[in-house]
C-alpha cells in the first residue's frame, strides 16, 4: 500500500500503545497501576453534574444537531471571557476544537508547508510532534530547564539564523516534564516572537491545575503573536473532546476552513454540555477547588513515596498539573518498562518524548489518575522493578 508521505512522517505514539498494555482487563495478567497514561482521575470528573447538564440540554433538539464549524455561541461566549479576563487584554473570537489535538493539527495545516521550522520543547508533548511530522515541518528541539523551555537558547538559535514558523510551547505544569515557564520567560518569548516574526502556539491545556495560586499571565498577555489553545479534558473530563483555540484573525479563519475538512464541527452536544457546567460560575469555581486540592494530596504521596522508596531518584516537584519527570540514575527505563509492568506498575520512559536529547534515565510519571494510597503501592512497585537493575544508590527502602 502506498501510503502518503505525511502518513508515513507520523511516529506512533509510544504512550497510546502503552494505554493498551496497562488498561484493566487485559488478558491473564496482573492488573497494572498504570502511571503511564495523562489520564485525569476518574473519581474526580463531575460525571453526576455532565448527566444533570446532558438531560437538561437534550430538551433541546439543537443539541443533536450539526452546529456552526467554529462552535456553539454559549460556549464560545463562556471561553470568550474566560480567555479574555486570563490573557487581561479583550479576546474577539474563540473557535471551539474537538479537543486541544485537533486545534494542533488545524494549526500545524494552517501554517506550515513541508521542510518548515517548528521550534519544539526536548522533551516534547509527542501530540503535538506527531502533529507537526505530519504536516512535513523540520524539528527544532530546545532544551527544558526548572523554569521551562531554554528561552535564552532560543534566542541564541534565533541570532544564529534560525527562523522558524511556529515555536510550540506546553508553558503550565509542563508535559511530559512538569515545569512551568517562568513568568520573565514569557514575556522573553513574546518579545522574540514580535522581533523575529514566528507565531507561538501556547499549549496549555493544564493552566487551571495550579496547587498553589494562579500561574503566571500566558504568553498571549505580552503579545498577539500568539495561538493560545485551551482544553477541558483535564479540568472537566476528555471525552467530552472540547477544546478551543484563539490567535490572529487570518490564523483561525483558516483554522476554521481546515475544521470543515475534517469534521464539519465538534459535536453540538458536548459543546452543550461543557457551556452548562462552564457557565454555572459557583459550580465551577467549588469543582476546581476540589480538583485542585485532591491531585495536589496525589502528588504530595507520589514524592514521599518516591523519597521513601526510590530515594536515588530526583524528582521534580510539582505546582499544579499531573506529571511528574523522574530520573533514575543509571537505570535503563526503556528496559525497565517490561519488568515494570510485571509488577504491576506501567509508566513511560523518557524516550517516548525525547526530540533530540535521549533521555535514558528518565520516566514520566502521571500521579492524578488514582487515590494516594494507590499511587504509594505503584512506586513501591516501581522501586522492586528497580531494585534488581538498579545501580546500589537506588535502592533502599523497597
Ligand atoms: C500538552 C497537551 N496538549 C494537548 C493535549 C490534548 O488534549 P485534548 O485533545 O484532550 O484537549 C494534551 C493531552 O494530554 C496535552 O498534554
Amino acid at each position: 500500500m502506498n501510503l502518503s508521505t505525511a502518513a508515513r512522517a507520523v511516529r506512533g505514539s509510544a504512550i497510546r500503545d502503552l494505554l493498551a498494555l496497562t488498561a484493566p482487563g487485559r488478558a491473564g495478567a496482573t492488573p497494572v497501576i498504570s502511571l503511564a497514561g495523562g489520564l485525569p482521575a476518574p473519581d474526580l470528573m463531575p460525571r453526576e453534574r455532565i448527566a444533570a447538564a446532558a438531560a437538561a440540554v437534550l430538551t433541546d433538539p439543537s443539541a443533536i444537531q450539526y452546529g456552526e464549524t467554529a462552535g456553539l455561541a454559549s460556549l464560545r461566549t463562556v471561553l470568550v471571557d474566560h480567555e479574555t479576563a486570563r490573557c487581561g487584554r479583550p479576546v474577539a473570537r474563540v473557535v471551539v476544537t474537538t479537543g486541544s489535538q485537533q486545534a494542533l493539527d488545524l494549526v500545524a495545516r494552517a501554517v506550515l508547508d513541508p521542510g518548515d521550522p517548528v521550534v519544539v520543547e526536548d522533551p516534547a508533548y509527542v501530540g503535538a510532534l506527531q502533529a507537526f511530522q505530519a504536516a512535513g515541518a523540520t524539528l527544532h528541539p530546545v532544551p527544558l530547564d526548572t523554569g521551562g523551555m531554554r528561552v535564552d537558547l532560543l534566542e541564541h538559535r534565533l541570532r544564529g539564523g534560525l527562523r522558524p514558523r511556529l515555536v510550540h510551547t506546553v508553558p503550565t505544569f509542563h508535559n511530559p516534564r512538569g515545569v512551568t515557564l517562568a513568568a520573565q520567560r514569557r514575556g522573553h518569548l513574546a518579545a522574540l516572537a514580535e522581533e523575529f516574526g514566528f507565531l507561538v502556539v501556547e499549549d496549555d491545556p493544564y493552566d487551571l491545575l495550579s496547587f498553589d495560586g494562579a500561574s503566571p499571565p500566558p504568553v498571549a498577555a505580552h503579545t498577539d503573536r500568539v495561538v493560545r489553545l485551551g482544553s477541558a479534558s483535564k479540568v472537566l473530563a476528555p471525552a467530552l473532546r472540547i477544546g478551543w483555540l484563539h490567535g490572529p484573525p487570518e490564523l483561525t479563519a483558516a483554522v476554521e476552513r481546515l475544521k470543515q475538512c475534517t469534521d464539519l464541527c465538534t459535536s453540538s452536544l458536548t459543546q452543550a454540555v461543557t457551556a452548562d457546567l462552564l457557565a454555572d460560575a459557583g459550580w465551577f469555581d467549588a469543582h476546581l477547588r476540589h480538583v485542585r486540592a485532591a491531585v495536589a494530596g496525589r502528588a504530595r504521596a507520589f514524592t514521599a513515596a518516591v523519597a521513601q522508596h526510590l530515594p536515588g531518584a530526583t524528582c521534580s516537584v510539582p505546582a499544579g498539573g499531573m506529571f511528574c519527570w523522574l530520573d533514575l540514575p543509571g537505570v535503563d527505563t526503556t528496559a525497565l518498562l517490561p519488568r515494570a509492568l510485571d509488577h504491576g506498575v506501567g509508566v513511560v520512559p523518557g524516550s517516548a518524548f525525547a526530540v533530540a536529547e535521549p533521555a535514558p534515565s528518565a520516566i514520566r510519571c502521571c500521579y492524578a489518575s488514582h487515590p494516594a494510597p494507590v499511587i504509594t503501592e505503584a512506586v513501591r512497585r516501581l522501586a522492586r522493578a528497580v531494585s534488581r537493575r538498579a545501580p546500589r544508590a537506588l535502592r533502599a527502602g523497597t
